[in-house]
């Protein structure tokens, strides 16, 4: 059963990945155009943290190979590589929550 974990006592500065940690898993939570989005920080391509990527529209690009995945839906720009892991994010008084 997923629940809402206190991750950050403020929303990340519009445009930067901030990493995060829920139950040993790496995640980033990110603020682009306004809205909060939380995924794993893990290529599902290759073993490689997406924060090391840059953020292209709303999308999250890997440094690795170039592939990009939809902050929201986590979709992949590749056929063969699987869709990101998202997960949903809210924000209380300052404090941010994701839901894993
Ligand atoms: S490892 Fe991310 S695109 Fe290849």
């Amino acid at each position: 059963m997923p629940s809402w974990h206190k991750v950050l006592n403020q929303a990340p500065k519009e445009g930067t990945m901030v990493k995060v940690q829920v139950n040993n898993q790496k995640l980033f939570v990110t603020l682009n155009n306004g809205q909060l989005y939380c995924a794993q920080d893990r290529c599902p391509h290759e073993d490689i943290e997406l924060t090391l990527g840059c953020l292209k529209g709303n999308r999250v690009k890997c440094s690795l190979h170039g592939f990009s995945f939809d902050l929201a839906t986590g979709d992949s720009s590749e056929q063969d590589v699987d869709n990101l892991q998202t997960y949903a994010v809210k924000q209380e008084n300052n404090e941010i929550y994701i839901e894993v």
